[in-house]
């Protein structure tokens, strides 16, 4: 869930404020879990497994889990759960033919490099393994990305370098998976307008913190409180409850 790479700066982890503000995303993880089907004995990397929630999930139906994160906060949240949980970055995976599958919820957005990422799920998986995830796609919070540049533009400060976030095209992502030797089995874009249980500024001081980086406390909070006026219009309804524009890729393949 937060494999984040090391070159997007301003991004820290917080185990409980994730707790808080996005237990939902594990909770939205149902499906990506079906569509794994894991089987009792099979051995599965949860890649970005952030706090470990659907590697507990994995592990209660029988599989042989290790999660990996970059984020030491996250892995040490994940061990709380009794998840083997190690420190590695996605774009570095050391496994060689050893796993049944390879599973990912909400993380690849993080990873800058998917040609790195996919080259190491394919060398980790044994032949014949499976690559199942699910992650920020094209048009993922679109509208959030925009507030968040129109209020930083605003103020007269670049947004170069300050977008984290990869949101390939099921095209895009397909062709990589092609070009590092999986065969893809299915690929879509699912719209997922999400409600969000801490309102906008919670997601926002969990996830948006590379845009804001190395600003001063209040050039900061002047360009969230323009940023959530913005997105006021469209992604908060009459009683006041705010969604995000989330869109998922989600992928199944195998080596
Ligand atoms: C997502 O799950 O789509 C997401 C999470 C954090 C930042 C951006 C996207």
């Amino acid at each position: 869930m937060t494999n984040t790479h090391p070159s997007v700066p301003g991004q820290e982890w917080n185990a409980s404020g994730y707790a808080q503000n996005a237990n939902f995303v594990p909770k939205l993880g149902s499906e990506v879990v079906k569509l794994l089907a894991p089987q009792p004995g099979e051995r599965i990397l949860d890649l970005g497994c952030g706090d470990g929630a659907l590697s507990e999930r994995l592990m209660q139906l029988g599989a042989d889990v290790l999660g990996i994160d970059a984020s030491e906060e996250m892995v040490e949240a994940a061990r709380q759960r009794g998840v083997t949980a190690r420190v590695i970055d996605g774009h570095q995976m050391p496994f060689d033919h050893e796993f049944d599958a390879v599973f990912s919820n909400a993380a690849l957005h993080w990873m800058l490099d998917p040609q790195a990422v996919l080259s190491g799920v394919k060398r980790a998986l044994k032949p014949g393994g499976r690559f199942v995830a699910e992650f920020g796609g094209h048009g993922n919070v679109a509208a959030i990305c925009t507030a968040l540049i129109a209020a930083l533009q605003f103020r007269g400060i670049s947004v170069r370098g300050r977008h984290p976030w990869y949101f390939p095209t099921p095209q895009e992502y397909g062709h990589i998976l092609q070009t590092v030797g999986f065969k893809v089995d299915s690929i879509e874009l699912i719209p997922r307008p999400t409600p969000l249980p801490t309102g906008m500024i919670g997601w926002l001081e969990t996830f948006a913190s590379p845009f804001l980086h190395g600003l001063d406390e209040d050039i900061r909070e002047a360009v969230l409180e323009n940023t959530l006026t913005l997105l006021g219009h469209s992604l908060r309804d009459e009683q006041g409850n705010w969604s995000a524009d989330y869109v998922r890729l989600r992928v199944s393949a195998h080596a």
